[in-house]
């Protein structure tokens, strides 16, 4: 017999995370493997990031800033707001949970897209609340209009993944503009641009400037992708004043640990460092789409630093073609547990990496691979 439970927790979804790479290496008995799975950067943090997580490793007998004053300042200073317009969490994914402890109530609805990333439908079975998954546009993303149709007296959030987690689908800033005023000021709206750093669109980067003056929008973004912290966990969002205070209200005081403060405090610094790095993730990203497309592989083109694709032969599983991909050594992500059956999602990794991956996919579909 166990412990009694609340029970929201039956209706919380089971997340699935990939297979870490000592788990395939074990279980095919490989010695190396290429793990394209979960969407993180090839690369390892830079210098001087390591140096001053190095040096914050002897203070760690103390607390962290609670506030993350420092993070939040240079935030503050980038999206020309003030920092009572900045919260900063463990990794964006924290204050995505938290906009549903903070908004949602048994009887209350959060409107976001399906597919779409996993966390939330979680928020909305967390809370007692009701997910409505807008199912998404042909063309892979998302129905706004679908989406603003969903919206009633009981909606308390929508939420919107730009570009969108698994297909890599952008929606303009002007569509999420138009979006925004179809709905009423006091209804909350969630944009998670975790991906916004690889997007190639002239835009790119404008609805944060909404989210200085929209009384209802946060946008969120992560140090996770394009940074290359996801091991630190850091993210931050932009939002109204009244969106900040309901974030800050239910986080726990010291929610940001110090070594990621001081790590995503020093990427900052670096912008053309880190802006080379995702230069050469949105250039490999195109020469994999081409190659892809030279293969006849079908996918949906991408702004994120992953493609999700289908088995060239539409006979062929893609459950069979994960698996043959394993067993030679390359982790890609199985489209079934990011609610996609019959797609693989890839991500973008170094261009040895992605040499990897085109070779292997070659070699198991049967298709010959021009150089
Ligand atoms: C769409 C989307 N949002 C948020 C996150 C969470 O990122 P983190 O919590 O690492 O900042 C991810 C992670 O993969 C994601 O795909």
């Amino acid at each position: 017999m166990g412990i009694r439970t609340s029970s929201r927790i039956a209706g919380i979804p089971h997340y699935e995370p990939g297979l870490t790479m000592a788990e395939v290496m074990a279980e095919y008995g490989l010695e190396s493997v290429v793990k394209l799975a979960s969407n993180e950067s090839p690369f390892p943090p830079l210098p001087e990031v390591k140096a001053v997580i190095d040096e914050g490793l002897g203070g760690l007998n103390r607390y962290p800033d609670g506030a993350a004053r420092s993070l939040r300042d240079a935030l503050a200073d980038r999206h020309a707001v003030d920092r009572a317009q900045v919260a900063v969490g463990n990794g964006s994914c924290e204050l995505i949970v938290h906009a549903g402890v903070a908004l949602l109530d048994p009887g209350t609805t959060v409107i976001h897209a399906d597919p779409s990333f996993a966390m939330y439908p979680h928020l909305a079975a967390e809370a007692g609340a009701e997910g409505i998954a807008v199912p998404l546009a042909p063309d892979g993303g998302h129905d706004l209009d679908a989406m603003a149709a969903a919206v009633d007296e009981r909606t308390r959030l929508v939420i919107v993944c730009n570009p969108n987690n698994p297909t890599g689908v952008y929606r303009s800033a002007d569509e999420i503009e138009r979006f925004l005023d179809l709905l009423p000021d006091d209804l909350a709206v969630l944009v998670d641009e975790a991906y916004y750093d690889f997007v190639s669109a002239p835009d790119r980067g404008r609805v944060a400037v909404l989210a200085r003056t929209r009384p209802n929008l946060l946008v969120t973004r992560t140090f996770s992708k394009a940074f290359g912290l996801c091991g630190l966990r850091v993210g931050y969002g932009i939002g109204s004043q009244s969106w900040i205070r309901a974030l800050d209200a239910v986080r726990q005081p010291f929610n940001t640990n110090q070594l990621a403060q001081v790590a995503a405090l020093e990427s900052l610094r670096h912008p053309a460092a880190i802006q080379a790095r995702v230069d050469e993730a949105i250039s490999e990203r195109d020469r994999v789409s081409a190659a892809l497309r030279e293969m006849g592989v079908p996918f949906t083109p991408s702004h994120g630093n992953f493609i999700l694709m289908q088995p060239p032969d539409p006979g062929s599983e893609a459950r069979v073609l994960h698996e043959a991909l394993l067993k030679r050594g390359v982790i890609v992500r199985d489209g079934s547990a990011l609610g996609c059956p019959g797609t693989l999602r890839v991500t973008i990794g170094a261009p040895s990496e992605n040499d990897a991956f085109l070779a292997a996919l070659a070699a198991v579909a049967g298709i010959h691979q021009h150089s």
